[in-house]
């Protein structure tokens, strides 16, 4: 069943959001060439409990981690440890916080010093097709009409969409009813109603849409090695309109002032 929540769940839900928010800026302090993946994940866990939450993901399904850290052809999962990123790398960054019994999701991929056209390219799309999923997640409207529009941005641009994840409810479970596919079609599936609040996630491939997992059991790769890149709100179905809860504006501050030290 969908869970539809009131004004006072959905502030709580917007405090375990901005949390979120504020550890990818902490991320983005960090995210340079020479640091390992399980460097970030100490840095936000210590983050995370300093400010009164819990790591969302770390014990889900016996989940290690406080993030997923997925580096170029990962889309999704992956788990931090010894890898060193590098020049190029494009690294996509899940974090989830459990605070008053409400979860906050959200994903950033973050660029690691220069970046080839393409990987430049795929990080602009993919984050538009979320905005362009948040536009159309307007009550009245349907969880098909987020996919088509996700969907309908990406294959414009030469892109293809992960079909085998999806995003999802959100409360004091951190997946909930409904699914969000990031494709679909237009006036199909659930009424987008008052009181929903749901992460889109879109998880966009520059080669074949298809994915495979690892034998780690968690890592899920582009079957052909192409880039994927990754980003998530949580947002709430208002008579307003979509409210986002999570925020890149903390993360997106940090790359600023990162690009203006290279340039320096
Ligand atoms: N953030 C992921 C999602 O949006 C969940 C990570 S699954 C975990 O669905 F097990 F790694 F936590
Ligand atoms: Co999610």
């Amino acid at each position: 069943m969908i869970y539809y929540k009131t004004y006072d769940e959905i502030e709580l839900l917007r405090k375990s959001n901005m949390l979120v928010a504020k550890t990818h800026g902490e991320i983005a302090k960090i995210m340079k060439a020479g640091i390992t993946t399980k460097e970030i994940d100490k840095m936000a866990e210590e983050f995370i409990l300093d400010n009164g939450g819990k790591p969302g993901f770390k014990g889900y399904n016996g989940y290690p981690s406080t993030l997923c850290i997925s580096v170029n052809e990962e889309v999704v999962h992956g788990m931090p440890g010894d890898r060193v990123l590098g020049e190029g790398d494009l690294v996509s960054v899940d974090c989830g916080v459990l605070m008053n019994g409400f979860y906050g999701d959200s994903a950033y991929t973050y660029p690691i010093g220069d970046m080839s056209t393409e990987a430049l390219e795929l990080m602009k799309i993919t984050k538009e097709c979320l905005y362009k999923g948040i536009g159309v997640a307007l009550i009245g409207n349907r969880i098909g009409d987020i996919g088509y529009a996700v969907q309908k941005h990406a294959e414009t641009n030469g892109f293809s969409v992960v079909r085998d994840l999806v995003g999802h409810g959100v409360g004091r479970n951190l997946h909930e009813k409904p699914e969000v596919p990031n494709y679909g079609k237009q006036g199909t599936g659930a009424k987008l109603k008052e009181g929903m609040v749901i992460a889109i996630e879109p998880m966009i491939n520059a080669g074949v849409f298809t994915v495979q997992g690892l034998a780690d059991g968690w890592t899920i790769t582009t079957t052909d090695s192409s880039l994927s890149a990754h980003y998530e709100h949580t947002v709430a179905i208002t008579p307003n309109g979509a409210d986002i809860l999570s925020s890149f504006d903390f993360c997106e501050e940090e790359l600023k002032k990162n690009e203006r030290e290279l340039v320096h």
